[in-house]
């Protein structure tokens, strides 16, 4: 036997079982509200988080609102897709900015990416672009400009320009007064095209998912804010965190709790829970009140954007 066989066979390496102590399983018709969970019994051991408080829109123009979470996969574009439609479908007029790279917004909202001319980096890049660089959507009175692999290389490039923590404020200015609202999705990441986002912004929506870490990322999240407000949009403020990918699971209401407890005033009710057709709608290119309305995912994203239109004033 060679040296070389004999650090290939390991036996012992197939008869041992795997730790198996993860569940993989959908939970489909848990009934887990978090208006049922009381503040954790243990006293609170950190200082509270430190938020801002929103300022109202200014009358005349549509709020911006960037919903933000530096972690990826905790559900931000599937936010920004089905309160934007949502909203639409109430009558509001609705604008989404994709500033995410992977440019998932548009596959979730029919638009083909294709036929595509002028991107979000355009519209950073040179302002005047931003009245032709709008597409109609599967949804009615929801328009988008479209994000894509161009963004990616962006942040370099803007490091020569000037005022280049402005250009999407600057670029947004003329369609304001046109919309309702303005939603931005964003990379999962605080660069540059972040930082644009939220100074062209009044409010941030952040999706937090019930897991470990998530008091953490929001600790960062909230230093972030804090140094924007001070140093460059005094006006942002945090519109709500929004509990995602929700389930029954003793971690998921452990977190929620926690969550609750920190930032009682922030968290909107109905929290957003785990749900398969919320994550199979963007493969029919459509949001989920086109796919499964009376799903779990459809009713809780109803029930959060009611409490956004009035958050909002909309109505
Ligand atoms: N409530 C939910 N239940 C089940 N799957 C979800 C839910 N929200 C999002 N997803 C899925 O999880 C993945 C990550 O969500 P996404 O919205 O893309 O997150 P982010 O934009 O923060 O990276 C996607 O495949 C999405 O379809
Ligand atoms: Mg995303």
């Amino acid at each position: 036997m060679s040296i070389e066989d004999e650090g290939t066979r390991l036996p012992e390496v197939e008869n041992v079982p795997l730790i198996i102590d993860a569940e993989f399983t959908e939970e489909e018709d848990i009934q887990t509200s978090i208006d049922e969970l009381n503040p954790l019994p243990t006293q609170r051991t950190s200082k509270p988080l430190d938020l801002p408080f929103p300022s109202p829109t200014p009358s005349g123009r549509a709020r911006v609102v960037t919903v933000i979470n530096q972690k990826g996969g905790v559900g931000k574009t599937t936010t920004v897709i089905n309160i934007a439609s949502q909203l639409a479908l109430r009558g509001h007029r609705v604008l989404v900015v994709d500033a995410d790279s992977q440019g998932n917004c548009a596959t979730g909202l029919g638009v083909d990416k294709s036929k595509v001319q002028h991107t979000t980096r355009d519209l950073i890049l040179s302002p005047e672009t931003a009245v032709t660089a709008r597409h109609a959507t599967a949804v009615e009175g929801l328009h988008m400009i479209v994000g894509d692999r161009s963004l990616v290389g962006l942040e370099q490039e803007m490091l020569r320009q000037l005022g280049r923590e402005r250009r999407l404020t600057e670029a947004l200015q003329p369609l304001l007064p046109h919309y309702d609202i303005v939603i931005i999705d964003t990379p999962p990441s605080l660069g540059l095209v972040t930082i644009n986002a939220l100074v062209a912004s009044d409010g941030v929506l952040i999706p937090v998912q019930t897991e470990y870490f998530a008091l953490e990322g929001l600790a960062m999240l909230a230093g972030t804010l804090r140094e924007v407000r001070n140093l460059l949009n005094p006006q942002l403020g945090v519109d709500g965190v929004l509990l995602t990918m929700h389930a029954s699971t003793l971690l998921n209401q452990q977190v929620a709790s926690e969550i609750l407890d920190h930032l009682p005033e922030f968290v909107i009710h109905p929290a957003i829970r785990r749900n398969i057709k919320l994550a199979e709608a963007p493969s029919h290119g459509v949001p989920i009140h086109l796919h499964d309305p009376n799903s779990n995912g459809g009713q809780d994203y109803q029930g959060v954007s009611s409490v956004l239109e009035k958050r909002w004033s909309l109505i």
